[in-house]
């Protein structure tokens, strides 16, 4: 973790000069998305798989992982700031990614999600209860797609279905109008 944890600097580094760049060119309003709770996703869960329940979450994810992307979050927040200050006639708004999936994650049922079956992929091999082997994944040769993609939260273990993108797009479209009529 603290190996990883060294590079989030030039990773922020690259996402702020790239937000530079969109305000060169004219951009006035600029959305900076965080990373999702990466702890969450079928393939993290199944390569860091262990019987430690001390590693794992309310919600069954990994938190050395969500730990990890909370940091970036953190750090990423802290860089906005600063830019903000730099650039105080542009909008520049944070969206919250991590509690976005996390929020869902805690409301499966109320959102429509199959209970029981929130870290299972849609299109995936079933060898764990993720339904996920790195070595056969979605798009490979014989590797079955589900009957109804929307009861699912992850498509292929990487990415949401629609139906999980579709939940919080909602929150996070609210929270980035929200964001944008404060600042300009
Ligand atoms: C993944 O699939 C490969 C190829 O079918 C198989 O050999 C391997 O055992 C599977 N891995 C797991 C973790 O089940």
């Amino acid at each position: 973790m603290e190996e990883v944890q060294q590079m989030v600097d030039e990773v922020i580094q690259a996402i702020i000069s790239g937000v530079k760049e969109v305000i060169n060119l004219g951009g006035t309003k600029v959305v900076i998305p965080g990373n999702f709770a990466i702890g969450c996703m079928p393939i993290y869960l199944s390569a860091f798989e262990t019987n430690d329940p001390n590693m794992y979450d309310e919600l069954q994810c990994l938190k050395g992982l969500n730990g990890f992307a909370t940091y970036q979050n953190v750090r990423l927040q802290e860089a906005i700031k600063d830019l903000q200050t730099q650039y105080p006639i542009v909008a520049i708004v944070y969206a919250d990614y991590f509690n976005a999936l996390k929020g869902l994650l805690q409301n499966v049922a109320s959102n429509g999600f199959a209970k029981g079956e929130v870290q299972k992929t849609c299109c995936g091999i079933g060898d764990n209860k993720y339904n996920f082997n790195m070595t056969r994944m979605c798009g490979n040769n014989g590797v079955p797609v589900c009957h109804d993609p929307s009861k699912l939260v992850s498509w292929d273990g990487v990415h949401m279905t629609q139906h999980a993108y579709r939940v919080m797009a909602k929150g996070l479209f609210k929270q980035i109008v929200q964001g944008i009529s404060n600042q300009v």
